[in-house]
């Protein structure tokens, strides 16, 4: 399923939603469990490329992976939306902005050590594309996350689709193997990867307690669900010659 381009877009380009993005996603307990969850992810994968000296946050919205991603690196954030940089310079006064779309990097090749990607590529008009330009320009790693099907997660976007009337932008699920082929076709190898949670965030969002959040979540992981089942899926690929033997997921 192809989604039209503007709607995201327009969505992002809404001083209204930008200056309510960071509240309405990661606000509350149960938003910054979220929050945590996210950035640990991303975190945990980053930590195989010790020392970057340059990490590009695409799609960085109002700069979550900052703190985590950026530390000892210079961290720049880049995103399609003025609306949502101005939201992020507000919040980060130093942090480096571009302004540019993830389908054509305003970056030259193998300029960039580290690009990390969360929550963009399923919002992505052709996200094929904008794979092989995170390839064309990352050294060392390309770091992203996507919703993933099989999950419960994966069922959300057409349940949705069912009983919202608002604007809010659909997204897309992807299936691991496809995003597999998508890097493999510019090169990269995936190196480790990770899962989120095994329920939906909706659901959590509506019973609204952190504690039963972590408490179900982490009888999934015992039993082995959040691996088979847990979405996002969050992965670190690699380009091919430095993935020696570690390939993986
Ligand atoms: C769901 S938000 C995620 C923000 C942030 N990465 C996070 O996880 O909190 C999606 C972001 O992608 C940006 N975006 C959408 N289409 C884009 C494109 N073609 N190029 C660059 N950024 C884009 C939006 O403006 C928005 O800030």
């Amino acid at each position: 399923m192809l989604l039209p381009a503007r709607d995201v877009i327009s969505h992002y380009s809404d001083p209204r939603i930008a200056e309510a993005f960071h509240a309405d996603r990661y606000g509350g307990p149960v938003g910054a469990l979220f929050l945590s969850q996210e950035t640990r992810q991303f975190h945990a994968l980053a930590c195989r490329f010790p020392h970057p000296r340059i990490v590009v946050d695409l799609g960085a919205g109002t700069g979550k992976l900052a703190d985590t991603i950026g530390e000892g690196a210079r961290y720049v954030a880049m995103d399609r939306s003025a609306e949502m940089l101005r939201v992020l310079r507000a919040r980060r006064t130093s942090t480096p902005l571009v302004a540019g779309d993830a389908h054509t990097l305003p970056f030259r090749s193998k300029s960039v050590d580290v690009l990390v990607a969360s929550r963009l590529l399923m919002h992505l008009a052709d996200w094929r594309t904008a794979v092989a330009e995170t390839c064309r320009v990352a050294r060392c790693a390309v770091i992203v996350d996507f919703p993933v099907s099989p999950s419960f997660a994966a069922l959300e976007p057409g349940v949705w689709s069912l009983c919202r009337r608002d604007s809010h932008p659909r997204h897309r699920v992807f299936s691991v193997a496809d995003m597999r082929r998508a890097f493999a076709a510019a090169g990269f190898l995936p190196v480790d990867s990770r899962r989120g949670f095994v329920l939906p965030y909706r659901l959590h969002r509506f019973v609204g307690s952190p504690r039963f959040s972590r408490a179900i979540e982490s009888v999934a992981t015992r039993l082995g669900l959040a691996h088979l089942i847990g979405s996002p899926a969050f992965v670190a690929f690699v380009p091919t010659s430095a993935a020696g033997d570690g390939g993986v997921t």
